[in-house]
C-alpha cells in the first residue's frame, strides 16, 4: 500500500497531452538528479538517504532518545527552517492533538525558529520546575535564532542541574568539523549527532535533524525511514511515476499562468506537514526572479476565511490536496431530540463522513471556481506514510526546480535580511554597512 497522487481534475485547466508532453522534461530532470550533473549537485546526499541509514545509526539515535527521556520530563528542540520543521511535521502529525497540556509521556517544546522575547520568557517560565533538557540543531552552528535560544536555555540548564548533568541533557546535532556548535559540543563533551556535508537543511529531516527529535518524542523512526525507502524504490525504478507525474502537472500550470500553489489540508494534524512543504518548494523554487509561491491552507478552518479569495479571487492559484482516508478513531454524531440546528439529518454518521464530503465539495466547488486541483492520498496517517510523502516531495521538488532552470538546492536570498540585521546590531566586521544603513535610515 502507498500514498497516490491524482492529477486527472487538472485536466479541465491543461490537456493531457499538453503534460504528457512535459514527462520527457520530468525524466530529464530526474535523471540529472540521479547521475549528479544537475545545478547544486554537491547536495544531493538527500537522494539516497533512505537508503544510506544504517540499522547501527538508528539504533544509536533511538538509544540517545531513551536516555534523554530517562532524565527528563520535557526537551527542548532548538532549530529553525529545516532543522526544524521535519521534526515538528512529524510530531504533530502522530502526537495527540493534546499533547502538550495533559500528562503526557514525553512534552516536547520548540525553540529557536523565532526571536520572540515574550516566547522566551514564557518559556524560561515554564521550564523554571521541570526536569528538561536540549536538542539543539544547526548545520552551521551560526545562525542567530537558534544560538539566542541555546544560549538562554544552556545557562538556566546549568544553573539548576550543573555543568555536569547539564551536559548528559544536551545533544547536539552539527556539522561533522566546523561551527560554533561542533567546537562546544567538542569541548562539553556533548552527545553529538552529524548533519551530511552534501544534505541541506530543508532535504535533512531523514537525518539526525529529524529522526532525533522524532524518536524523543516517541515515534517509529525505523517506520518512517521505511515510508522513504518505499517511495524512493518506487520513484526511482520507473521514468514515470509520483514525483516526474507532480513535477510535469505543476509545471504545466505554472507555464499557463498559475503562480501560486496552495497545499491544503482536511486534517490538523497535518499543518506542520504543510509549513514543511512551504519550506521545501518556497526555498528551493523562488529565485532568479522564478518560481510557484507555495502557500498553505487548514480546511475546512481556512474555507471560512480564505475560502472566498480561493472560490472567486484572480485565477491565479493551483490547489494540491491531501487527503487522510482513515481517521484512526471512531466519532459519531449523536441524535438530538429539539434538533434545533436541523442537523439531525447527520445523527449515526461520523464526523469523518462529514469531512469527506467537505472535502469532496470543496474539490469540485474550487475547480468549477477555476482552481486546477491535485490530490495526494495518503491511506493513513502513520509514520511509514508520511515517510513515503517526504520522498514523494522532495523529489518532485528537485524535479520541479530543475526544470525550472533554477539551482533547487541553494538559498542565497536567506542572507539579505541577516546582512542588514547584523549591520543594524552593529555586529563586529559589518562597521561599513552599518553606516550605510543608518545613513539610508536618516
Ligand atoms: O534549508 C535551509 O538550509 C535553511 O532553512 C536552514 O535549515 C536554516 O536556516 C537553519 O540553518 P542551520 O541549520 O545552519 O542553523
Amino acid at each position: 500500500n502507498s500514498i497516490k497522487f491524482d492529477y486527472s481534475s487538472v485536466c479541465n485547466f491543461v490537456k493531457k497531452e499538453e503534460i504528457g508532453m512535459l514527462f520527457p522534461e520530468a525524466e530529464r530532470a530526474l535523471q540529472s538528479l540521479k547521475d549528479g550533473n544537475c545545478k547544486g549537485n554537491d547536495f544531493l546526499g538527500w537522494l539516497d538517504l533512505p537508503e544510506q541509514i544504517t540499522v547501527e545509526e538508528l539504533k544509536d539515535m533511538e538509544e540517545t532518545a531513551r536516555a534523554l527521556r530517562s532524565r527528563t520530563e520535557v526537551v527542548v528542540v532548538i532549530g529553525i527552517g529545516g532543522s526544524y520543521l521535519g521534526a515538528r511535521a512529524v510530531i504533530e502529525a502522530l502526537a495527540g492533538s493534546f499533547h502538550n497540556f495533559g500528562k503526557a509521556d514525553m512534552k516536547i517544546i520548540f525553540a529557536g525558529h523565532n526571536i520572540g522575547e515574550d516566547y522566551y520568557y514564557e518559556l524560561l517560565n515554564y521550564l523554571e520546575d521541570k526536569e528538561f533538557g536540549i536538542c539543539v540543531i544547526s548545520k552551521s552552528g551560526t545562525t542567530t535564532e537558534p544560538a539566542i535560544a541555546f544560549r538562554l536555555l544552556k545557562e538556566m540548564l546549568e544553573k539548576k542541574v550543573g555543568r555536569t548533568e547539564a551536559g548528559k541533557r544536551i545533544v547536539a546535532i552539527t556539522d561533522a568539523h566546523k561551527g560554533a556548535l561542533r567546537t562546544l559540543a567538542d569541548q562539553e563533551g556533548y552527545k553529538s549527532f552529524i548533519i551530511p556535508d552534501n544534505v541541506g537543511g530543508r532535504f535533512s529531516v531523514l537525518t539526525p535533524v529529524g529522526l532525533l527529535p522524532i524518536a524523543i518524542a516517541g515515534f517509529d523512526i525505523r517506520a518512517l525511514v521505511k515510508g522513504a525507502v518505499e517511495m524512493r524504490k518506487l520513484c526511482l525504478e520507473q521514468e514515470i511515476n509520483p514525483a516526474t507525474e507532480y513535477a510535469a502537472a505543476r509545471t504545466a500550470l505554472h507555464r499557463k499562468g498559475y503562480n501560486i500553489e496552495l497545499l491544503a489540508d482536511f486534517n490538523p494534524k497535518l499543518h506542520y506537514i504543510i509549513e514543511w512543504w512551504k519550506q521545501l518548494f518556497g526555498e528551493s523554487e523562488g529565485k532568479d526572479h522564478k518560481g510557484i509561491f507555495p502557500a498553505g491552507v487548514d480546511f475546512t478552518t481556512d474555507l471560512h476565511s480564505m475560502g472566498q479569495f480561493i472560490q472567486q479571487g484572480p485565477r491565479m492559484m493551483m490547489e494540491t490536496v491531501i487527503s487522510v482516508e482513515k481517521p484512526h478513531h471512531r466519532v459519531d454524531i449523536p441524535a438530538d431530540d429539539a434538533n434545533l440546528d436541523k442537523l439531525n439529518f447527520l445523527a449515526g454518521k461520523r464526523v469523518d463522513e462529514v469531512n469527506k464530503m467537505a472535502e469532496l465539495g470543496t474539490r469540485l466547488a474550487h475547480v468549477d471556481g477555476g482552481v486546477p486541483n491535485m490530490l495526494v492520498t495518503l491511506p493513513e496517517l502513520t509514520a511509514e506514510y508520511i515517510g513515503q510523502l517526504f520522498y514523494f516531495f522532495e523529489l518532485a521538488c528537485g524535479i520541479s526546480g530543475c526544470m525550472s532552470g533554477v539551482n533547487p538546492f541553494d538559498q542565497p536570498g536567506v542572507e539579505a535580511y541577516k546582512n542588514n540585521m547584523f549591520a543594524l546590531l552593529e555586529k563586529p566586521g559589518y562597521e561599513e554597512a552599518s553606516k550605510a544603513i543608518q545613513k539610508r535610515l536618516k
